[in-house]
């Protein structure tokens, strides 16, 4: 026996979900009073749900698959065709753990150094420029940080035009028309470049750093024994790369905060390792970066006496699950403070995906997001002076991804004097 499902009347609900972007599904989960619903969305039955047992539910790989799930147009740009991201059961756990094995203690401590000489570097610069528009010369400083990192050459000359590429495929997947075009086009050259430079590695011509992405993702082998074909191994070294050069939204969110809540940022100042640890964290549950991740029924079940068929698309609601009054105090109150008892439940703060990291699809750069923010935030606040003239610093929670309208403009940047 099972309940129905609470459920939005309607044809279609896809012009909605674009008006209310973020709140979409938290709105919803509000004025059904349920953490669970049916909606339409591309003109197909879909559930959407959220909360910390909708997470975990959603994070069952008994229960859920990604096969099919994405949107053709999200795969077109955001994760490439054949991406881990995609893939399901062995498959996944293998192609999973070659991600995983360059998050390790020495993989994050080269992170480190790289991310402290580009931000030296990147202050430098700026000390010579009239404004800074951080948004975008930090996508800059995080294309040369993911390149160094994953043993990608890099010319000069080029790091403009491999930003601007790396970049259109984040700000693309949402968009229709000729922004969506522009983020085909960018993953189209992009993995063009990347296939050339496996294939040189292949042939001896090129030798990147053991334990960087190219060299692994070169060298990795499928289930089957066999190295991925160029195309799906370029794939995967975009998926290191492009999500690091989106930290910059992460970062501009950084700059926000530190901005916005001065009380906080002295704190900062004055105190110790941990709250800086607890400030980005914050940072991730806070501000809007991924509204919600998708997954299709893998076969017929009832939860809490609701019916889930097999193959109905799934949306389990990121931002909303950070926001939840049921997970936390005040959700709407920027407070740093709330993770120094916080549980690490990994179903509650969500904001890259939840679960296990080799077991599931949890982001597999979580560490590297968080490693190079603490390093952003430090650079921030304690090396460098500058003043934010008047500008429109607020953000949409419409448009995605969102970032401060103004792209933050800094003005007589400065090293700090030691
Ligand atoms: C910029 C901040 C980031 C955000 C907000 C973010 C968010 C996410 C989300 C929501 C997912 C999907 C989780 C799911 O499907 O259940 C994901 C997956 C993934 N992310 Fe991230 N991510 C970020 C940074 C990174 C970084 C820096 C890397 C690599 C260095 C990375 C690599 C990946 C990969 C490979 C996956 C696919 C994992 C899988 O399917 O098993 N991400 N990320």
């Amino acid at each position: 026996m099972s309940n129905r499902m609470p459920r939005e009347e309607g044809l279609d609900h896809s012009l909605s979900l674009m008006r209310e972007g973020y709140l979409f599904i938290a709105n919803r989960r509000h004025s059904f009073q349920s953490d669970v619903f049916e909606t339409r969305i591309l003109g197909k039955k879909a559930i959407c749900m959220g909360g910390m047992e909708a997470a975990a539910l959603f994070y069952d790989n008994d229960k859920f698959i990604r096969k099919g799930a994405a949107p053709n147009r999200v795969v077109q740009t955001l994760f490439g065709k054949k991406g881990v991201q995609t893939l399901d059961g062995q498959e996944h756990m293998h192609r999973k753990e070659m991600f995983m094995a360059l998050m390790s203690t020495e993989g994050m401590k080269s992170l480190f150094n790289i991310a402290t000489e580009q931000w030296e570097a990147a202050i430098h610069k700026w000390e010579g420029q009239q404004t800074v528009v951080l948004y975008e010369e930090v996508k800059e400083l995080m294309c040369r940080i993911a390149c160094e990192w994953a043993g990608v050459p890099l010319e000069e000359e080029e790091v403009k035009r491999r930003t601007k590429d790396l970049s259109a495929m984040f700000e693309s997947p949402a968009a229709i028309g000729p922004a969506h075009w522009m983020g085909r086009w960018a993953r189209n050259r992009t993995e063009a470049w990347i296939e050339e430079l496996i294939n040189e590695v292949r042939n001896g011509s090129l030798q990147p750093p053991e334990h960087t992405a190219l060299h692994t993702f070169s060298w990795h082998r499928d289930l089957n024994e066999e190295l991925l074909d160029v195309k799906t191994a370029a794939v995967e070294v975009i998926n290191i790369l492009r999500p690091i050069v989106a930290i910059a939204i992460f970062i501009n969110f950084t700059a926000l905060a530190v901005h916005q809540f001065p009380e906080k940022t002295k704190k900062l100042i004055n105190g110790d390792e941990a709250y800086v640890q607890m400030f980005v964290q914050e940072v991730r549950r806070y501000y809007p970066f991924f509204p919600f991740v998708t997954a299709k029924v893998k076969q017929d079940f009832v939860w809490k006496d609701f019916q889930f068929k097999k193959g109905t698309l799934t949306l389990l609601d990121l931002y909303g699950t950070n926001h939840d009054p049921k997970i936390w105090n005040h959700p709407e109150m920027f407070s740093p403070e709330r993770f120094e008892y916080w549980d690490g439940s990994p179903f509650a703060f969500i904001p890259q995906g939840g679960g296990d990291y080799f077991l599931g699809h949890r982001c597999a750069g979580e560490w590297v997001t968080v490693e190079l923010l603490k390093v952003s935030l430090h650079y921030l606040v304690k090396e460098m002076d500058y003043e934010l003239p008047k500008q429109d610093l607020s953000y949409s929670l419409v448009s995605v991804p969102s970032i401060p309208h103004s792209k933050i403009v800094l003005e007589h940047v400065k090293s700090k004097e030691v």
